[in-house]
């Protein structure tokens, strides 16, 4: 009897084997055909002619270059002034055959790149943006952006609410918004000077936090909070039922934040790693969002401030401190500056009333809005 049942589970075992081994080979044969469809539509949208946009060094900002525009062809050659060679993706990140030692630059949404790399022992990022189609790239050669060279360009349509100019302030990353530079982020070597003692004295923060009229139990969201000298004030005043959300775009900065709110046993803190288009605050949470010399380094203004609006309860406060504009006698550099009517101008295209301006602060203004019904 067991030799006759044997036989039959071994002769179907094989064929249930067979079965989903042919399963598993067309599974694999999908995957592999999908993966390369999905690379072959991004390798598609990336031949192009791609121009300096900023070229930092150690994170200092400003340092400008002006380089050959690089040039991906469709035939996955590219040119970049006298080089030549092969360029492909890896994982969604570009590589360029004779360039191993900057590494493989990211693609943002813009289509701008972005090479990071270490070269002797200074840490260098080279960001360029999309200036025109490469030759053979289904528009013909030549095109707009290319024949103004020099000029305002913008990289696609769905970026046009940006323009990008090579001739502009080396402060600044070349890409205007509403006819204003957007400056360079200052990065985490630059920690120290946003926790100077002199900054006391020279921006008065307890004025400030007068000024803001914070009630304990408020949820406060500080954008690009630093190293998180304001965060610590805020949380005092909203303190003890209130909490403060700390967001940054720079993970090292929040790092440092955390190890201050240690050092002073903060806990109505949270760090919350954003983009630069996103804050990741919860919808509808926050009382009153503020952004201390922080938003004239947004490098996508627009994106920011709809987060931060669908951040805000109805009705909640929206506070820009910005290095007055409109004084020369405020020693900051240009691009880091903004005048009152500039970033209402900016403000007003988003739900958000003005509600005042207050001007007891040495060097910076205190400009308020208010969270309005969607326009
Ligand atoms: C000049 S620091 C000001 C820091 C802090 N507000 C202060 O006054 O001490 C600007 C900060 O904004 C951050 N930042 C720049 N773009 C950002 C974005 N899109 N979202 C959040 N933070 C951003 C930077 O990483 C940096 O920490």
């Amino acid at each position: 009897m067991m030799s006759g049942v044997a036989p039959k589970r071994f002769i179907k075992a094989p064929q249930t084997a067979g079965l989903l081994g042919l399963v598993a080979a067309g599974l694999c044969l999908f995957a592999l055909f999908a993966s390369r469809a999905v690379e072959t539509a991004e390798d598609a949208s990336l031949p192009g002619t791609y121009r300096n946009l900023s070229f930092n060094v150690d994170g200092a900002g400003g340092a400008q270059r002006t380089m050959a525009p690089l040039v991906l062809l469709p035939t996955h050659k590219y040119t970049w002034g006298r080089e030549q060679g092969q360029w492909s993706l890896h994982d969604k990140k570009l590589r360029l055959d004779q360039r191993p030692a900057w590494g493989d630059a990211t693609i943002n949404a813009d289509r701008q790149l972005r090479f990071e790399f270490t070269k002797d022992g200074k840490r260098f990022t080279v960001t360029m943006y999309r200036a025109g189609d490469a030759p053979g790239a289904g528009t013909p050669a030549g095109t707009k952006a290319d024949a103004t060279a020099g000029q305002t360009t913008s990289p696609n349509a769905a970026s046009s609410r940006y323009e990008f100019r090579e001739q502009h302030d080396p402060d600044g990353i070349g890409k205007f918004y509403m006819g204003r530079e957007i400056a360079h982020v200052i990065s985490v070597q630059g920690a120290d000077w946003l926790e100077r003692p002199e900054r006391e004295h020279e921006e008065n923060p307890t004025l400030l936090m007068e000024a803001l009229k914070l009630k304990p139990g408020d949820a406060v969201a500080d954008i690009g909070a630093g190293t998180g000298y304001l965060s610590r004030r805020l949380a005092q005043q909203v303190s003890p039922t209130g909490v403060v959300y700390a967001n940054d775009v720079q993970q090292a900065m929040l790092n440092l934040l955390e190890k201050k709110l240690a050092e002073e046993k903060i806990a109505n803190v949270k760090p919350v790693l954003g983009t630069t288009t996103d804050a990741k605050l919860l919808a509808g949470a926050i009382d009153l969002a503020i952004m201390v010399d922080v938003y004239h380094e947004f490098s996508e203004p627009h994106e920011m401030l709809q987060s931060v609006c669908r951040a805000l309860k109805p009705g909640g406060r929206l506070v820009f401190v910005e290095y007055r504009a409109e004084d020369p006698a405020v020693p900051i550099k240009r691009v880091h500056k903004m005048s009152e009517a500039q970033v209402r101008k900016e403000a007003e295209v988003h739900p958000l009333e003005w509600v005042e301006t207050i001007k007891v602060l040495p060097r910076q203004h205190i400009i308020v809005f208010k969270r309005t019904p969607e326009k």
